[in-house]
């Protein structure tokens, strides 16, 4: 074996080697990981690390029985789907089984984008319509089709580049977003600007292929549509002739608990056309899946046109999707999920009542974030400070991230192993580190109440980490998103 390289020799080797736009967390002091096992990761000195964002290694970093199953399948046999072989058939069978009766046929493929691209194409054969209604900071992928349709990405070109076909709705975002929680219906007052954009997109000569989006946005920052939202917005997008994509990429096999899929929050009444599927369903083995009704696919096969994959559906991708359902189920990942996530949102709203910075909490099951405002009157993005928050954890050896247009959102989504422990532990240190932010803000205040409203904060000195995709204020209000599982009463503590 070779000597290992320090760190110091792998960033000279990434600047040589690897495109400059593939970027390391941390860049200022990037974390070398060597081996993770469960919800934590090791550096090269063994230092141990909470992961409170990896929802990729899904039922745990490293778990045996996925490992288990990938070494028997490969010491047999890998190859590709144009042979028949049990574990491709086993798996869709299994996975239809966790999904509403409608939604029947698979197709694998080897990437949350693949996913999404495919189903586009699926959209786009069965309703001969092009268009395509995608909501605002929706992250769907990076392949060009789906740069294409989202703003979270294509924004940073300028406004240049939204391309025609795309139509951008605002996000339901009852915190943030055009209605919020003082809205007497929000689900409809959303699903109404969905209906005015295909009005619009009609007048304009365009036809609508899909509507799509994460069952709840996460790069979008964490965002639970209200109830209702989708089965509304289906109704409008069905009658203009085109289909609901419901992106379940991040936030599917059971992150939030109650069910195995973040659409069915919605109510039982409402099932998309089209699922796409990736990162936890292979515990990091690159696979995923676009789930569809039978219609839509025999539309996509009447073409005559083959689907061939290479790697789609390979026996050892099968072999280990199955061993993650299993997992799912005998480890009760999901009872889990809901536990730990409601004990954490618990501890987080305890947090609320404590620190002016913590403008929101809301989450479902181990799907949570924290918004962070400067004022919570006008809910002003607090990005400097949770910026900040992410680097003082990560020297605790936490691994959290900060997401959303402003990127002030700390966003939990990690292993579904995640412990009470583990979420006592971080919410204790975000308490000390918001209870530090929090006395430098007061200092300041009371040194010099008069130039108070001419200073800014004092900005922490990672800011220049903290570039966010859009800029400005907006007006806001106060927000209630939490659900009744999640509530807590707990008297407010001045630091
Ligand atoms: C919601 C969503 N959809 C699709 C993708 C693309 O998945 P991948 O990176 O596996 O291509 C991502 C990736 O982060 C995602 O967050």
């Amino acid at each position: 074996m070779s000597e290992p390289y320090t760190k110091k020799q792998i960033v000279e080797m990434r600047k040589k080697h690897i495109g400059p736009s593939c970027k390391v967390f941390f860049a200022k002091d990037p974390i070398k990981i060597v081996c993770a096992k469960g919800q934590y990761m090791f550096d090269e000195k063994g230092e141990r690390y909470l992961d409170c964002i990896n929802n990729v290694a899904h039922v745990g970093h490293s778990h045996p029985e996925v490992t288990k199953a990938a070494m028997k399948q490969l010491e047999l046999l890998n190859t590709n789907s144009r042979f028949l072989h049990d574990n491709l058939v086993r798996y869709a069978e299994r996975l239809a089984l966790c999904l509403p009766e409608k939604l029947s046929v698979c197709y694998f493929v080897n990437s949350g984008s693949e996913a999404n691209d495919l189903a586009l194409r699926l959209a786009r054969q069965y309703t001969g319509h092009h268009d395509v209604i995608t909501l605002d900071n929706a992250y769907h992928g990076h392949l060009t089709s789906l740069i294409d349709i989202s703003p979270y990405k294509f924004l940073q070109l300028g406004k240049e580049g939204k391309k025609e076909y795309v139509h951008v709705a605002p996000s339901p975002d009852i915190y943030r977003g055009k209605y919020r929680e003082d809205h007497p219906d929000p689900a409809t007052a959303y699903a109404k600007e969905v209906d005015d954009i295909i009005k619009k997109a009609h007048k304009n000569n365009r036809k609508i292929a899909a509507f799509i989006a994460e069952s709840m946005q996460s790069c979008g920052g964490q965002v639970i549509p209200p109830i209702g939202y989708f089965q509304k917005v289906s109704e409008f997008v069905h009658k203009a002739g085109g289909v609901f994509i419901a992106d379940e990429v991040q936030v599917g096999f059971g992150r939030v608990g109650k069910h195995f899929w973040a659409f069915q929050l919605q109510g039982e009444g409402f099932v998309p056309d089209i699922v796409t599927m990736g990162k936890p369903i292979g515990n990091g083995h690159p696979m995923s899946c676009v789930v569809t009704t039978k219609e839509i696919a025999e539309a996509f096969g009447a073409t005559g046109m083959e689907y061939f994959n290479t790697f789609g559906g390979n026996p050892v991708s099968c072999a280990i999707g199955l061993a993650v359902l299993d997992i799912i189920e005998k480890e009760d990942l999901r009872g889990n999920a809901t536990r730990v996530g409601n004990y954490l949102v618990d501890l987080l709203n305890e947090q609320k009542q404590k620190h002016p910075l913590i403008g929101d909490v809301r989450g479902f099951g181990l799907f949570v974030g924290v918004d962070l405002v400067k004022d919570r009157t006008l809910r002003t993005p607090a990005t400097a400070e949770a910026q900040h928050i992410i680097y003082k954890l990560k020297e605790k050896r936490i691994l959290l991230s900060a997401d959303g247009p402003y990127r002030n959102v700390l966003k939990f989504k990690p292993p579904m192993c995640f412990s009470m422990e583990d979420a006592k532990m971080v919410v204790k240190e975000i308490d000390d580190l918001l209870t530090a932010l929090e006395e430098v803000t007061e200092i300041q205040s009371d040194a010099d109440v008069d130039e108070n409203n001419k200073k800014k904060r004092k900005e922490p000195t990672e800011q220049e980490e903290s570039s966010s995709n859009k800029k400005g204020n907006v007006n806001r209000q106060r927000n209630g998103v939490d659900t009744e599982s999640q509530k807590v009463s707990i008297k407010r503590h001045r630091t």
